[in-house]
């Protein structure tokens, strides 16, 4: 079982200090990799109504014997839904969906719909964080960020609102450190989730990778999880093989300065 570790929000709501991520996991397949992740210790969960599993990802967590304030569920609005009203009705949605009645943490899943990638949505994002604050003031969600943000767009909210995103969950890797944008969020306290911490399992091949997992005895994924911890991010690795599960959480290991160093110097694998 691991160990219970936090990152503690500006509002001072505490979150695990590894989620584990959905993403990918079909809703046939989410109600078993959750029950799974539940079972070996995992408090934290990530979900999306983009990634159509919120009916089992709620299902596994009623389901399994733990109390709702002992679990910490995140889910997003989709990137193409902005607005006032329109967040307020994707809420009930998702809520719906889980079968909850009040969520942990909500995200803007991007600032800009997929298919529009790039497109300035200030205005509409501000009517949207606008209606996630409401919320967060009803007490409907004890935290509200956004994800795939930068700098500024988050400045944009900041400007325009009142409460100061508490996350942004961005993709993050060895290789993809996003350095300014991290030491942006850690100006206003904004914790950084990591998503697709193994860049997708793109990285687990690296040599350079392998090779230094074998010095400190783990594996390469744990090396890669690891990793974001060290640089002050909360990892969200994804899998449905219970051993890969466990594997991924037991990370009570510290990289050294020197070799942090090495990995920072990594280039990204999916700029190759
Ligand atoms: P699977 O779900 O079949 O176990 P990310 O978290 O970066 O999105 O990466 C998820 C990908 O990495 C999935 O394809 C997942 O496969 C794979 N994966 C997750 N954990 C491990 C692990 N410990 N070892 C090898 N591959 C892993």
């Amino acid at each position: 079982m691991m160990k219970e570790k936090t990152f503690v929000f500006h509002n001072g709501v505490e979150i695990p200090h590894i989620g584990f991520g959905t993403w990918q996991i079909p809703n046939e397949e989410a109600y078993d990799a959750v029950t799974m992740a539940l079972k070996n210790g995992y408090t934290h969960i990530d979900t999306a109504l983009a990634y159509h599993n919120e009916e089992n990802v709620g299902k596994a967590i009623k389901d399994f014997d733990i109390s709702r304030e002992n679990i910490f569920l995140t889910s997003k609005l989709p990137a193409q839904i902005k607005g006032y009203d329109e967040t307020l009705k994707a809420f009930e949605e998702t809520l719906t969906n889980l079968g909850m009645d009040y969520l942990d943490l909500y995200l803007i899943h991007a600032p800009w719909p997929w298919d529009e990638k790039g497109k300035d949505c200030t205005a509409e994002n501000i009517q949207t964080w606008k209606a996630m604050e409401k919320l967060y003031h009803e007490g409907k969600i004890r935290a509200i960020g956004v994800s795939n943000f930068s700098e500024s767009d988050i400045q944009a909210l900041i400007d325009a609102c009142e409460v100061v995103p508490m996350a942004n969950q961005i993709p993050f890797y060895i290789g993809r450190d996003q350095e300014n944008l991290l030491n942006y969020c850690k100006k206003h306290k904004i914790v950084v989730e990591a998503y697709s911490p193994l860049a997708t399992g793109e990285i687990l091949n690296s040599s350079a990778i392998k090779e230094m997992a074998q010095k400190y005895h783990v594996t390469p994924a744990q090396l890669c999880i690891r990793y974001c911890l060290e640089r002050e991010t909360l990892p969200l690795p994804k899998s449905t093989h219970e051993e890969r599960i466990i594997e991924n959480s037991q990370l009570d290991f510290h990289i050294s300065d020197e070799d942090m160093e090495k990995l920072n110097a990594i280039e990204d694998v999916r700029n190759k």
